[in-house]
């Protein structure tokens, strides 16, 4: 068995936002010990200070005093929201910076393609969220696929539906160091941009490029805690992989949570039940023919985990994710002067589906995709 990652990865990160989803950094970075965090920077100073004296780091009073304290060989974490992605990576670039952003990379295609050649010009690496491809119920998953345990795999049911979130108390929710949960931002970004990519980027992965996506996204629900915006929050999608099986990409706030993804093969259905869960188990559910009827086995039996397992945090729900995956393995990636897994073309061409299912409307139809990319080589984690 290889050594477990948490004990090889080193290197040093800044985050740039200090707000909900830079919590759950904070609470994952810690699962790799090597990994030093230089300190915070956010334009709101409340936030920042809070934030710093709730994990006793060191807070930087300007972007540009955080970008110079990062190590040419650290990586700078973009967790500010989505509209400051583009600005805020820029400048980590333009500084010499590595940079891993949260999703998405960027809000259109003309910046992400920018980016990313500015990133490849000055050899330096780009990508975003999510890195839940990284973990262990990914990459069991990728590796039933490659070995055919389901048989061919001819249909994939992917589903992101999180419930009518604008019913819930999104007021009342707080973040570790007092950070609210967005929900403004949230709505007005959108549930595609927001959360596609915890399956697609599994999808693309698994079966490289996307040739076409035939896709349709509304927004039914009006008023969304006062909001009122035109921001689609519903979507859904069919992928047409250019060696690969076709699959259907669903995103609500509205249709009760269930975040299943199901493949379909020749002999029956692979499944995982929690897409933000990184030890969540694969099932493989034979397809069984008795006397005269045809079901797949009710229980199913579990898929053996791939080994080692990587460090995982110790929570329910999104943040039982572990956010520090992606930046470890741009570290090591650094180290050992190779692209990391999560940009480059796999990164150009997630932000490109994504953007296309979530502006596709009522009229969006049959797109065909500009980028693409090769499927990826399994962790050795
Ligand atoms: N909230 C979640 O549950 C969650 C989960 C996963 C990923 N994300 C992603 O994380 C990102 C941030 O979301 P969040 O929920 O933490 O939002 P947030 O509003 O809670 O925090 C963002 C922080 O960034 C700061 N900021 C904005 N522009 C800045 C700039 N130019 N320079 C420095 N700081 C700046 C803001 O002041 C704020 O404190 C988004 O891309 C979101 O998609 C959020």
């Amino acid at each position: 068995m290889n050594a477990r990652p948490d004990k090889m990865m080193s290197g040093a990160v800044t985050l740039i936002g200090c707000g909900f989803v830079a919590d759950l950094y904070m609470r994952s970075l810690m699962t790799f010990p090597g990994i030093k965090v230089q300190g915070a920077f956010d334009t709101d100073p409340d936030r920042l200070s809070a934030f710093c004296n709730h994990w006793q780091i060191t807070p930087f009073t300007t972007l540009s005093d955080a970008l110079a304290a990062t190590p040419p060989d650290g990586v700078v974490l973009n967790l500010t929201n989505p509209v400051s992605h583009a600005d805020v990576t820029r400048a980590a670039l333009d500084a010499g910076r590595h940079v891993w952003s949260e999703k998405p990379l960027a809000m259109s295609m003309d910046d992400v393609l920018a980016l990313s050649a500015l990133a490849r010009d000055k050899g330096l690496q780009l990508a975003s969220a999510p890195c839940s491809v990284l973990g262990q119920t990914a990459q069991t998953l990728a590796h039933a696929i490659r070995n055919d345990t389901a048989g061919t795999p001819r249909l994939i049911y992917a589903e992101l539906d999180d419930g009518f979130i604008s019913q819930a108390p999104v007021k009342d929710w707080a973040s570790e160091s007092g950070a609210p949960w967005p929900w403004e931002d949230e709505f007005r970004t959108g549930c595609t941009l927001e959360h596609a990519g915890y399956y697609l980027s599994w999808l693309i992965a698994m079966f490289g490029t996307v040739r076409s996506v035939t896709a349709a996204s509304a927004r039914v629900i009006p008023d969304k805690c006062g909001y009122d915006g035109a921001t689609p929050d519903f979507s859904t999608a069919i992928l047409f992989f250019e060696n690969g099986p076709v699959a259907r990409l669903t995103c609500s706030i509205a249709a009760p949570h269930d975040h299943r993804i199901r493949v379909v093969g020749d002999d029956g259905v692979l499944e995982v039940a929690k897409a933000w869960d990184n030890t969540a188990p694969v099932r493989f559910r034979r397809r069984l023919r008795i006397r005269r009827r045809l079901l797949e086995h009710p229980l199913g039996r579990k898929v053996a985990p791939v080994a080692p397992r990587h460090p995982t945090v110790k929570r329910t729900g999104a943040a039982s994710m572990n956010f520090a995956l992606g930046p470890a393995e741009m570290l090591a990636a650094i180290a050992a002067e190779r692209p990391s897994r999560l940009g480059g073309d796999y990164a150009i061409h997630l932000n490109e589906v994504t953007l296309a299912i979530q502006n596709a409307g009522e009229t969006g139809g049959a797109m065909q995709m500009q980028s693409g990319c090769d499927p990826m080589e399994p962790m050795e984690w």
